[in-house]
């Protein structure tokens, strides 16, 4: 289908499907051995999720320049005939030779420290990077599906954020560069899918953590782990009455495969609902790690937002999926896999 091509389907009337989804039947799409391209696949999320795509006896096409990446995270996939990586800037025009199947598109700087750092290759790599894999989706007929955040709903003002709600993002603060990056993705999967007739999905992923964060990300969990476990003091930005939810990254990465092989176009929320606040966690790491650090309390951030928490009602509706670690069973796995040494970087 040519790029002016005017047709709008409907993606919620079977009637109306679109060659891609055509091939598929209705309701998912269950391959039994996939080619599966994920981009930002030695980043933290990524890294774990190329680990089930090949546990689920698929291949795996990882596409990640290491920007904020690592080799580490991918080096112990010894499996030349189903891993291949390619150290590819998606900013740039890629291609891929061979058919593919599920495009995953996870590359973007995801976490402040990394995106207040690397503004404009924020911008660049959610418009051109999406843009770029979007139009290989298109050429290789793949399902595609975006990595989009809870940023997209800004500081919310409506508790907890469905997916109809529109969100409450400040473009011009320093955040903006991350949010408005994954709104703008998300509007251009869209166009993808209702003028190109791609077949997309959207995930809009709250909070998640386990092994091969970076101890110095400047995420709340890596940064109380890294601290308690060295006994030096925890560090709560504001009072730490603002609240947070935390998914575990295998509950996650079962969303995310849940949610590529299902039919679903419009945005899904995937994330844990359970609520805490930011005190409650450092005393709950405190606590998992035997430490002795006292609490400090330090200006908030810009634009930091009150409150987070996803209604999964979505996910659970069409993908039948819901959380299933608890935060201190989620926080001690992330501490066994890891090792204190890691964790303290
Ligand atoms: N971790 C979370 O809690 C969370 C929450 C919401 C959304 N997300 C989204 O999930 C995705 C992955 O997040 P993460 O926590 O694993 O982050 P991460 O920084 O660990 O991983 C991102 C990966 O993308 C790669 N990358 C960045 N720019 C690239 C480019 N131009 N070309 C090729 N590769 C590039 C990096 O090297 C890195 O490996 C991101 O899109 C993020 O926005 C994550």
């Amino acid at each position: 289908m040519g790029a002016g091509t005017k047709r709008a389907p409907n993606p919620h009337h079977i009637g109306e499907r679109t060659p891609v989804e055509r091939r598929r039947p209705v309701g998912g799409y269950h391959p039994r051995v996939a080619t599966c391209l994920v981009t930002g696949g030695a980043g933290f999320l990524g890294s774990h999720l190329c680990d089930e795509l090949l546990a689920r006896g698929h291949r795996v096409i990882c596409v990640d320049n290491f920007e904020t990446g690592s080799l580490a995270n991918i080096e112990h996939i010894r499996d030349p005939e189903r891993f291949v990586h390619l150290g590819t800037d998606i900013i740039h025009p890629y291609f891929v030779e061979e058919p593919v199947d599920f495009v995953y598109h996870l590359a973007s700087p995801a976490s402040p420290i990394d995106y207040l750092r690397l503004p404009l290759h924020t911008l660049k790599v959610g418009s051109y990077g999406t843009h770029h894999t979007l139009g290989l989706a298109k050429a290789k007929r793949a399902r595609f599906l975006l990595a989009s955040t809870s940023e997209v709903y800004g500081d919310p003002q409506q508790h907890p954020q469905s997916e109809s709600y529109w969100g409450h993002v400040n473009p011009i603060g320093p955040r903006g560069v991350y949010d408005e990056a994954k709104r703008y993705a998300e509007a251009l999967t869209m166009a993808y899918h209702r003028q190109q007739g791609v077949d997309t999905a959207i995930v809009r992923i709250f909070n998640t953590y386990g092994s091969r964060m970076r101890p110095h990300d400047g995420r709340a969990i890596p940064t109380f782990l890294r601290q308690a476990l060295a006994d030096r003091p925890l560090t709560i930005f504001g009072d730490g009455s603002q609240t947070r939810s935390f998914c575990y990254v295998s509950d996650l990465i079962r969303g995310l495969v849940a949610l590529a092989e299902s039919g679903c176009h419009d945005p899904v929320n995937v994330g844990n609902p359970d609520e805490y606040t930011l005190l409650e966690l450092a005393e709950t790491i405190r606590e998992l790690t035997g430490s002795g650090s006292e609490i400090v309390y330090e200006a908030l951030p810009e634009d930091d937002p009150r409150q987070r928490k996803p209604d999964i009602s979505r996910a659970r509706e069409l993908l039948g999926w819901k959380p299933e670690v608890a935060l201190r069973d989620g926080l001690q796995r992330t501490i066994d896999a890891s090792g204190a040494k890691v964790l303290i970087g």
